[in-house]
């Protein structure tokens, strides 16, 4: 009597639960409301076999319970009864899958005038290309990926040459206009997964992925990492803005092109907070540190300088040029609290420190 009484609290506490809970999707902000009308089918389909089994087995339960002069019957096969089992089940397991197999067939198949974007991934960032005029992105391969050419494109096509390279995590879109995203892994499997956009596929390292939406909405969407990718997962973010179409077009006319980034020296015209701010994308300084103040592995850019931080044997230091020109140059000779010593040491001549600290420096709030 008790175990049947549990189980119809249990059924009732969860249809309630399911009815009141404020733990809904995100607001839709894409074409894919498909994908919330197969959620609501697995939700539906899976909630009424849960509702109607458990009440079944309750009623067993207090049925058949044990009472004085009644003895069990022994029944071992009820072909009726078996075939009624399996045709619901077959049902339920159809109407599971079927809808899921349609939705995704039209997910991977992108409209022809769909706007190309590629997404990168790697340990703990994400870097995205879009096409230049001619809307074609170049080719790729492992073989040309570089500290200066992180996105691996091929030199010898012409394809590439136009190619926006984008880095820092935020990329804008237009609203209502179909996007094919193309995904490839630098290093291990990351998934790509912004939930307003109902959008989402993983990055296999060696492999190019894809999947198309049009985003409805404009707005600052959050993009995040949904496959345990190392320590810095969590902090691997991005943001898709979804703005019209002449703001996408000025912000996508300061892109600078694939063949600009290979020369910064010439591209930076000597500035150096430009020259240095080049050099933290090629040199991936980036991966770890943000400019926005948005935290990742290492300390945010984004008012260092200037500050004081702690060292782990209780030292206090000022964030200076000589700090920072001590550090980069030797990054396991101190350790800073509340970051682990996993900074690399990267070769820089002179110059490009002198670069890359005058860059730092620049981000100082004032
Ligand atoms: Cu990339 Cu988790």
């Amino acid at each position: 009597m008790v175990i049947a009484a549990v189980l119809l609290v249990i059924v009732l506490g969860s249809v309630v639960f399911h009815l009141a809970t404020p733990w809904w999707t995100t607001p839709l902000a894409s074409n894919w409301k498909t994908m919330d009308d197969t959620l609501t089918i697995t939700v539906v389909i899976t909630g009424v076999f849960f509702v109607a089994i458990n009440l079944f087995v309750a009623y067993a339960v207090w049925r058949y319970r044990h009472r004085a002069g009644h003895r069990a019957a022994y029944e071992p096969e009820n072909h009726r009864l078996e075939r009624w089992l399996i045709g619901i089940t077959t049902i339920g397991i159809v109407g599971l899958l079927a809808p899921g197999l349609v939705v995704y067939a039209d997910y991977v198949r992108p409209p022809r005038d769909a706007l190309q974007l590629e997404v990168v991934g790697y340990q703990w960032q994400w870097r995205f290309r879009l096409p230049g005029p001619t809307g074609e992105l170049g080719g790729t391969d492992v073989r040309f990926i570089s500290p200066t050419n992180p996105l691996g494109l091929d030199p010898s096509d012409p394809e590439g040459r136009d190619n926006l390279v984008i880095d820092g995590g935020e990329v804008y879109l237009p609203v209502n206009r179909p996007v094919k995203v193309t995904m490839r892994s630098v290093d291990v499997l990351h998934d790509f997964f912004a939930p307003q956009f109902r959008a989402r596929m993983n990055l296999v390292p060696g492999q190019v992925s894809s999947f198309w939406f049009t985003p409805t909405q404009t707005g600052r969407f959050e993009a995040m990492c949904a496959q345990l990718c190392g320590l810095g997962h969590s902090a691997m973010r991005a943001h898709v803005v979804v703005v019209e179409e002449a703001e996408f077009l000025a912000w996508r006319d300061k892109l600078p092109t694939f063949a600009s980034t290979q020369a910064p020296m010439a591209v930076t015209g000597g500035d150096p907070v430009a020259l240095g701010r080049a050099l933290a994308q090629s040199k991936g300084c980036v991966a770890c540190h943000s400019s926005d103040g948005s935290t990742s592995v290492g300390p945010t850019w984004k008012g260092l300088y200037g500050k004081t931080e702690t060292l782990k044997d209780g030292r206090r230091l000022r964030v200076d040029e000589q700090f920072l020109r001590d550090f980069i140059r030797d990054p396991k000779a101190m350790s800073i609290q509340g970051f682990p010593p996993v900074m690399p040491r990267i070769e820089l001549s002179e110059d490009e420190l002198d670069a890359l600290v005058a860059h730092i420096k620049s981000l100082a709030t004032p």
